[in-house]
């Protein structure tokens, strides 16, 4: 079924705007400090966004030590076990300061709690959590936070199913160059291994005036590039009725002056159309950069996946991205050691990662996730061979990396610098539309500029280079 109207009603909206200044009323205009900390994928992180934007609203700044925040948020990610463990290490480890602080208000939000049984979990045996809510009600969180701090229960708010997309929310961005947009949200595929469509539920698009609008204030705040977030973007504005295609959004986001590059993630290799390769290569924004994940080389087990493609359906992908869009650098997941993997099927991944030369690629251990189709296989792969054909995978996939980057040696590209380095505090650092990290030398002024950079040096991970010219 198609939806024509998929926002949540102005009135909910103005509801919520009630209860910011509600929330400012109960704190008797007194700043107050918050801190979010976020798990999981760049969806996540543009969430968090939201939240922080609803907590300055309600008069918080962001705290610099999480122990003088007054009210802590965790939004959580369940792709795989690590990223549930280091949540409730960071909640046991909140339960002295809680105690010494009792007005503090603890959240924890996000894919987990989509679970009954991780909720139930957390009732129980964090008891200094305060309030608990899920995915799809984000934007009820001044109302949620105004209950909290007029309760001594856990408020707890999870919606089972997805509600309609609130616009028009609050945001308080990371970054003041580079932008994540949510283009749409869920997810209808439902890969045997992985819990994110029971979590995010089913595929919503945003409308395409919304997105526009975000991006064209985008591009009037001077941010230069955006990044559009969805599970899988390729199914784009298909939910909508007289929606865009993927393609066509991006046709329109190309004009939107100001931005100066586009990237997306991430596509699905099975929905991959001539459509957007076109589109990619005629739209002068958008980075030669696609994230195409693969998660196997086995057609065996990309069919226990449910991927719906073969090992060589996505060689011919690849080969045709790479035709269609000259020096357009591939980048994958890749997941070690789902049930049933034997060491035939792991070498057909290897013979993949030779063939398609990714530039690189992102590697997990496969983790059992409760509820999922592949946690109920009684062929478990060990933890020690999934650690070894790991391993053996990054050794291969490094060294391909270094090959593609050694190319770059001597080559001229264009890089927007986005601040100093991490790694070496005295240099600045940057990405090519291809995504590779360069680092150079320069003044902080061209933070925000469009640069070239001579490539001098190559390593694994980036490129060292010095600045031959400056645009914009
Ligand atoms: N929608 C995106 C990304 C989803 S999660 C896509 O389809 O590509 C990001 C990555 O986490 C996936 O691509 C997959 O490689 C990995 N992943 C998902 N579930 C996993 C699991 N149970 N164990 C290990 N890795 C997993
Ligand atoms: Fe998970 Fe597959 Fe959906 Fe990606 S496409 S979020 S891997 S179910
Ligand atoms: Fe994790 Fe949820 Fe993203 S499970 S990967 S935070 S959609």
């Amino acid at each position: 079924m198609k939806r024509s109207e998929c926002r949540v009603p102005q009135e909910e909206i103005e509801l919520q705007r009630d209860f910011i200044r509600k929330v400012k009323e109960i704190n008797h205009g007194v700043l107050k400090k918050y801190s979010v900390q976020t798990f999981g994928c760049q969806m996540n992180e543009n969430d968090s966004e939201r939240l922080a934007g609803m907590l300055y609203e309600m008069g918080y700044t962001e705290a610099k030590d999480i122990k003088e925040s007054d009210v802590i948020i965790f939004n959580t990610c369940c792709v795989r076990e690590n990223a549930e463990v280091k949540v409730y290490g960071h909640l046991g480890a909140l339960k002295k300061l809680k105690s010494e602080n009792p007005n503090m208000v603890i959240a924890v939000c996000g894919c987990m709690m989509q679970q009954s049984q991780i909720v139930e979990h957390i009732k129980s045996k964090y008891r200094h959590v305060d309030l608990i809510f899920g995915t799809h009600n984000l934007y009820k969180f001044p109302e949620m936070l105004h209950d909290a701090l007029n309760s001594r229960e856990t408020i707890i708010d999870v919606w089972e199913s997805e509600g309609s997309i609130a616009e028009n929310m609050p945001i308080e961005r990371k970054d003041g160059i580079k932008a994540w947009v949510t283009i749409m949200y869920g997810c209808n595929n439902f890969c045997s291994y992985c819990i994110v469509p029971y979590v995010r539920g089913r595929e919503r698009s945003r409308h395409p005036d919304d997105i526009i609008n975000e991006v064209s204030m985008l591009g009037r705040n001077n941010y230069k590039e955006i990044t559009l977030l969805g599970q899988n973007v390729n199914s784009y504005g298909k939910d909508l009725e007289n929606g865009l295609s993927f393609a066509g959004l991006l046709k329109e986001l190309d004009k939107i002056d100001g931005i100066e590059r586009i990237r997306f993630m991430t596509s699905h290799p099975k929905d991959l159309s001539d459509e957007l390769l076109e589109a990619m290569k005629d739209c002068k924004k958008v980075c030669e950069h696609l994230h195409l994940p693969i998660q196997s080389g086995s057609t065996g087990i990309l069919k226990e996946m449910n991927r719906k493609y073969t090992k060589e359906h996505y060689l011919e992908l690849a080969d045709k991205v790479k035709k269609t869009i000259p020096d357009i650098a591939l980048t994958t997941d890749i997941i070690v050691g789902f049930p049933g993997e034997t060491e035939e099927d792991f070498d057909e991944t290897i013979d993949v990662i030779e063939k398609a030369r990714f530039d690189m690629a992102y590697t997990f251990l496969y983790s059992k996730r409760t509820g999922t189709p592949a946690a109920k296989s009684e062929q478990q792969v060990s933890e020690e061979t999934k650690k070894l054909r790991f391993e053996k995978l990054l050794e291969v996939q490094n060294r391909i990396s270094k090959e593609i980057n050694d190319e770059y040696l001597g080559k001229t590209v264009e890089v927007l610098v986005e601040g100093y380095s991490k790694n070496s505090p005295n240099k600045l650092t940057g990405r090519t539309r291809t995504n590779k990290v360069v680092n150079f030398k320069g003044e902080i002024k061209l933070v925000g500029k469009l640069v070239n950079v001579e490539i001098n040096k190559v390593q694994t991970w980036s490129l060292e280079g010095e600045v031959t010219a400056v645009y914009s």
